[in-house]
């Protein structure tokens, strides 16, 4: 299927019979598309842009959702809104007769969620013996440098249209206490920085929160800041905990600080260029859990 693909394009022949082709030798594919999940009516918007992104990028490929929260699923459930967990969005995508299964994480960076993905994938495979043959598992937002670079450049471009020009943007992640997180978010940092001097970025959890932020802002005599949330979705942080109306928001804190601060309250999935990121990780992954990591 790979290699079939490399020549099609190789080739340049078209699409369809590149499409037609592999439709008769190749294996069913499917993909399952795995967020924390959200349970508020206006994260549905970033959703739903992921899930045309995809139907455009792969089409003729079934694409199931899965959300990993229990509690989210739970609360939408009793809603009447039904969405998978993990294991059975792999059920779905095996009745569908999928042989060849891409997981894509809509995580920002390999944390917490992304590792416990990870985990109930191969307790999956392990209870499923040869039910797919391969299931390959797509990296999450944030890894390499042209990621950051391709995110930073997505947020610019789609806030230049509300930004004025003296005004900074502080993209608020959700970050984690233990693990990875306050490395890859400095590294991202960084690069943003180097798109544009005015990103600052603070995390909800982990050590660079908002005092870090506000200290930031002030020693760069910031007069003017857009608040915008580094998630895929502008759910319960961004619009309590960054926007919301309580004294302690993030944007109370910095009008206090004398910073004028509004909320720009789209999630990344939102933003035109992010499902691109996502996509192209679907697709270059070859991170196949069904077999023993190749011995080298
Ligand atoms: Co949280």
């Amino acid at each position: 299927m790979q290699s079939l693909r490399r020549l099609c394009i190789v080739l340049l022949l078209s699409l369809a019979v590149c499409a037609s082709a592999s439709a008769q030798t190749a294996p069913k594919q499917g993909i399952l598309l795995v967020a924390f999940g959200s349970s508020m009516a206006e994260a549905g918007a970033a959703f739903a842009a992921i899930d045309e992104a995809y139907q455009r990028e792969f089409p003729h490929t079934p694409i199931v959702w899965a959300f990993t929260s229990q509690i989210i699923r739970k609360k939408l459930a009793k809603e009447g809104i039904h969405v998978a967990s993990i294991s059975e969005g792999l059920n779905i995508l095996a009745a569908d007769g999928a042989k060849i299964v891409r997981v894509q994480s809509l995580h920002m960076m390999a944390g917490k969620e992304f590792a416990g993905l990870a985990r109930a994938l191969l307790v999956n495979i392990q209870k499923h013996p040869g039910r797919f043959d391969a299931v390959y598992l797509g990296r999450p937002l944030l890894e390499s440098e042209t990621d950051a670079e391709e995110t930073a450049n997505a947020v610019l471009n789609y806030l230049k249209k509300i930004r004025q020009p003296d005004e900074a943007i502080a993209l608020m992640g959700h970050g984690q206490e233990h693990g990875l997180a306050d490395l890859i978010f400095a590294g991202a940092r960084s690069i943003f920085k180097s798109k544009d001097k005015n990103i600052f970025m603070a995390t909800v959890e982990g050590s660079h929160g908002f005092d870090r932020l506000a200290r930031e802002l002030i020693d760069a005599k910031v007069r003017k800041v857009i608040l915008a949330p580094l998630m895929l979705v502008a759910g319960d942080h961004a619009r309590n905990d960054m926007a919301g109306t309580e004294p302690d928001s993030w944007a109370n804190r910095l009008q206090q600080a004398g910073i004028a601060a509004r909320a720009n309250l789209q999630g990344l999935g939102e933003i035109p260029g992010i499902a691109a990121i996502f996509a192209r990780h679907t697709r270059e992954s070859e991170d196949d859990l069904t077999k023993e990591p190749v011995k080298e």
